[in-house]
């Protein structure tokens, strides 16, 4: 394990930033923090390193304690925050540099690693501008330019994709999957669990400052019950008809979403779902515009995990 939390807490006044947080995080992988606004991931981020101090529990990285080995765990990993850390005066070749020779590489090699990074980023025409000149996008790829400049053995990524366009997005992932072979270990929060869904080997979703469910994206997915049938209907007025005849075939009730107009129900047997409750609209004489089996998202999963007002039991699990 390359990353071990046990029972972490960490308040701000009244609220419980963290109330007991346990995870673990096997060296090489890479593992996602997914979470509502406000979970305690940032703050997660910042006590494993070592920029925040945890009032309980404990924490350890690449096998040092956060709090008594501060310093230890300092050189072996790297951060890339929420918020933007470049300086703008500086150019973007300069301060993937400065950044390079801070952490100690001689200046010839910091200079490869920033030409390096600067074309894998898309940033190479626009290496010889003030950082400060830069879009919103840029300053963020220029930000996770800079933490992984250096290969850590534990990589802190706090939203890193957040702002991007889906081709600076798909760079990013292919960086984070490079580093993970060649064996750092990643630790990245995101809100869009496709990220999730196509980069972390393991994932746990965190609410209140609590691990509310975890594992791989599958593993989540398939709690979810299985497959999901989907009844796009041709008529809004048809909404309560269809679900009812949904509920009829498939045997359980059915999520109605009004706005796209879709029914919704988790399904075992594929094809005898299908037929069924095809069947069923017909008797009910509901026009059907699409119809269609499929796996459950992760966004389905983190919505039912995450959804208070429907299931307060699980959210404090
Ligand atoms: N420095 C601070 N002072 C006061 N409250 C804080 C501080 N940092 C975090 N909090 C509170 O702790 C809780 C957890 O915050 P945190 O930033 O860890 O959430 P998050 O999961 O990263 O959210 P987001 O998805 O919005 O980034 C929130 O209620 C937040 O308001
Ligand atoms: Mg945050």
């Amino acid at each position: 394990m390359n990353v071990v939390i046990e029972g972490l807490r960490k308040r701000f006044g009244e609220t419980a930033a963290l109330d007991g947080l346990d995870l673990e995080v096997r060296a090489g992988t890479v593992h996602g923090l997914l979470g509502p606004n406000g979970a305690g991931k940032s703050t997660t981020v910042r006590i494993l390193a070592t920029l925040a101090r945890p009032d309980g529990g404990r924490a350890e990285v690449a096998g040092h304690d956060v709090v008594r080995e501060a310093a230890l765990v300092r050189t072996r990993i790297g951060l890339v925050g929420q918020h933007t850390a470049v300086d703008e005066v500086l150019t973007g070749r300069r301060n993937l540099v400065m950044f390079g020779r801070l952490a100690h590489l001689s200046r010839r090699a910091a200079r490869r690693r920033a030409d390096e990074l600067l074309d894998s980023f898309g940033l190479a025409e626009a290496a010889d501008r003030p950082a400060g000149t830069y879009s919103g996008g840029m300053r963020r790829r220029l930000d996770l330019a800079a933490g992984m400049l250096l290969a850590p053995e534990v990589l802190f990524l706090d939203e890193p994709t957040t702002g991007l366009d889906p081709r600076a997005r798909a760079e990013v992932w292919r960086t984070v999957r490079d580093l993970a072979g060649s064996g750092t270990t990643v630790l990245l929060t995101t809100q869009y669990l496709e990220e999730a869904d196509r980069l972390a080997d393991a994932v746990s979703v965190i609410d209140h400052g609590r691990v509310i469910a975890s594992g791989t994206p599958d593993d989540l997915k398939a709690e979810l019950g299985g497959d999901r049938l989907d009844v796009v209907i041709a008529d809004p007025g048809d909404l309560a008809a269809a679900s009812a005849a949904v509920e009829r075939a498939a045997g359980a009730r059915p999520d109605a979403d009004e706005d796209a107009l879709r029914v919704s129900v988790p399904v075992t047997d594929r094809v005898a779902a299908l037929s069924e409750t095809l069947r069923a609209l017909e008797d009910a004489r509901v026009a059907v515009a699409d119809i269609g089996v499929r796996r459950p998202t992760l966004d389905e999963v983190f919505l039912r995990l995450t959804d208070r007002s429907e299931k307060p039991e699980e959210a404090l699990r």
